[in-house]
């Protein structure tokens, strides 16, 4: 969500920060803004609505010479999208310049304060509370930037990173986090700050990730500077980026998310890789092995997670009360951090973020910990906010997901997670050996059978065209693939802005079976499980009613397959493999649905990659 850039060094600033924004465009935003601060220390601020496209636009004939600079890509919480509302803010005198990621939630409390000292607002941002807050304080003060800072930060409730340069100082920025991502990374007499690594990449493979609460400090010719809020100075921990920038290109694809459905042969195999050893006779997930009596003793186990992330967890919890025996609930982040969560210090609570960024996520963790549960995260982004925050947990290791609707992401953390029910029934004695040696040699194949999947992707996209201009869509699908079902259905809603509804196929009589007609068509997802039989059954009620049927087969189905209006066959697995085969045809089925319409499927309206807010 948003996105946030920073330079200081001997590059074209104004190059670096733009180039830095198109990276973070996949992250979702409205509007978009730069402040440079010239040599002599004098701050121009421009902005603009829409893309970062329009903001070069607007900077075409301007004052681009700088020494710093920082920039924005807003999404918009507090005011609406528009050139006014958009970052960077300026306070009251000009001094200084503030972009944020975010939200403060008392920003009304603190703005009426600020009115009553005679300060004035330009926009409708709590953001724009924060830079008058820090001007506001360092002149009162009579202080440094810095300590401004700190002081202000002590008084804001909410979410920010944030990036701040003053008048005169144009070799320095300074910037600090909490609960919104930060990332710094170190070059040759130069610094780079960016929400996450992706601007960051192509310049240096050192970064720092900022911690919570901590406020870095940037100058030329000099190293790296990290205070708390208490002004304490904190250790810099420099890591090396893993993913390299060709990882960030689209590859001869038209869209990003094409490239990331068809990576998916090759990211699962990452994801498996030295975890299925032994010809796949053996699995190893540290996190499990290092926590063995957390597994053994656990008497439930709860999934947290938001969208895709929480499709992935329902098919957790079918694959880990199939193998492991143990109660488990999904519960939605946003939900539980409410509920009054009843959790116990014997519950395994898993978080599964993508983004490792997602703040209702963030919150649901810490509830858990606080009440005394051992936290396991499924992340992909080395090095964010969720993987920091729990005792232990796994990366998928797909590489960088673009494309805002999650494909490659979410199979990575099904298989994840199958390989997690896996290692734990190993360790409490609910998978056999024998059965666990059939289990790993078959997620071996499963690359391979990927492989084979996405080769449907011709047949879809002439498919695609039938259904271009249906208004609502129906998924049903049951047992492992009911959550394949919702996640078929969202992917839809994302990218073509078609309504469409996921449902367990048997849960269809008792009321949307009411909407179906001619008009309606309906996926079904029915390989060749145990609940086959009874999809058989569903199928037919939407037959009978005049639906259009487009159904997801395993190879030689002979019942569905003359039932349905057209058909999709993908290979033979066993069940608690069928919804990574399955998520496959339904991923290129919204894809070109939503080419077809037009659409932006990489950066779909209203969506943010990375929900940094409540
Ligand atoms: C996926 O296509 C969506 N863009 C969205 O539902 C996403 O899965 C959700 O916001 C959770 O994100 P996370 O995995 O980064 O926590
Ligand atoms: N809350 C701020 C605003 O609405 C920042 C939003 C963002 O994170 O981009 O301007």
């Amino acid at each position: 969500m948003c996105g946030i850039v920073g330079y200081i060094g001997d590059r074209n600033v104004y190059d670096v920060l733009i180039k830095g924004l198109h990276r973070l465009e996949y992250r979702g935003y409205d509007s978009a803004g730069v402040a440079l601060e010239t040599p002599e220390g004098n701050i121009n601020v421009y902005k603009a609505r829409g893309k970062v496209a329009n903001l070069e636009a607007f900077c075409k004939d301007k004052n681009l010479d700088a020494s710093c600079g920082i920039a924005h890509t807003r999404w918009a919480t507090h005011g609406e999208p528009s050139d006014s509302n958009a970052h960077p803010h300026f306070s009251e005198d000009k001094k200084l310049a503030l972009v944020h990621n975010g939200t403060i939630e008392n920003y009304k409390v603190l703005k009426d304060a600020l009115i009553k000292h005679g300060c004035k607002f330009h926009s409708e941002t709590d953001t724009e509370v924060l830079v008058q807050l820090i001007e506001y304080i360092r002149l009162k003060n009579d202080c440094d930037l810095i300590d401004a800072v700190r002081e202000a930060l002590h008084q804001v409730q909410g979410a920010y990173a944030i990036a701040v340069i003053e008048c005169g100082h144009p070799e320095q920025i300074v910037a600090a986090r909490k609960s919104s991502p930060l990332v710094i990374g170190i070059g040759k007499n130069e610094f780079f700050l960016a929400s996450d690594a992706t601007p960051i990449v192509e310049y240096t493979k050192d970064v720092v990730y900022v911690k919570d609460e901590q406020i870095a400090v940037v100058r030329r010719g000099e190293p790296l500077k990290l205070v708390t809020l208490e002004n304490e100075e904190a250790d810099i921990d420099v890591t090396e980026l893993e993913f390299s920038i060709s990882q960030l290109e689209k590859g001869g694809y038209p869209h990003f998310m094409l490239k990331e459905i068809f990576e998916q042969p090759s990211t699962l195999l990452d994801c498996i890789r030295g975890r299925v050893v032994e010809g796949g006779h053996k699995i190893v997930l540290n996190g499990v092995r290092d926590n063995k009596e957390k597994f053994l003793n656990a008497k439930r186990i709860v999934i947290v997670a938001c969208g895709t992330s929480w499709h992935a967890g329902l098919i957790g919890k079918y694959l880990l009360q199939e193998m492991c025996g143990l109660p488990v609930v999904v519960e939605y982040a946003s939900e539980f951090r409410y509920n009054n969560p009843v959790i116990n210090s014997d519950d395994i609570v898993i978080a599964i973020s993508q983004s490792g960024e997602t703040a209702d996520t963030l919150a649901a963790i810490e509830i858990a910990r606080d009440k005394g549960a051992f936290v396991y995260g499924i992340s992909n982004v080395v090095g964010s906010s969720i993987p920091r925050c729990t005792h232990s947990g796994t990366y998928i290791h797909v590489g960088p997901e673009i494309g805002v609707a999650s494909t490659k992401a979410f199979t990575g953390q099904v298989m994840v997670l199958t390989l997690l029910a896996l290692a734990v029934g190993e360790l409490r004695g609910t998978v056999s050996r024998e059965e666990l040696e059939k289990c790993g040699e078959w997620i071996q194949k499963i690359p391979g059978l990927v492989r084979e999947v996405l080769k449907l992707n011709d047949k879809i996209e002439r498919l695609s065209a039938i259904y271009t201009y249906a208004r609502n869509f129906l998924y049903l699908g049951r047992g492992y693939n009911y959550p394949t079902a919702l996640e078929g259905a969202l992917k839809l809603k994302e990218i073509s802005y078609i309504h469409a509804e996921g449902y367990p196929a048997a849960e269809m009589k008792h009321g949307p079976i009411a909407l179906i007609d001619a008009e309606m068509p309906s996926v079904i997802i029915a390989p060749d499980d145990h609940l086959y039989e009874k999809v058989v059954s569903n199928v037919q009620q939407v037959k009978a009613r005049g639906g259009s049927i487009i159904a997801i087969v395993t190879e030689g189905d002979d019942i569905i397959s003359k039932i349905a209006d057209y058909v999709l066959e993908v290979p033979k697995v066993p069940e608690f493999l069928t919804p990574i085969i399955t998520s496959i045809p339904l991923q290129l089925l919204s894809y070109y649905i939503a080419i077809n319409k037009g659409k932006d499927v990489d950066m779909p309206r209203n969506l943010a990659k990375s929900v940094t807010v409540e």
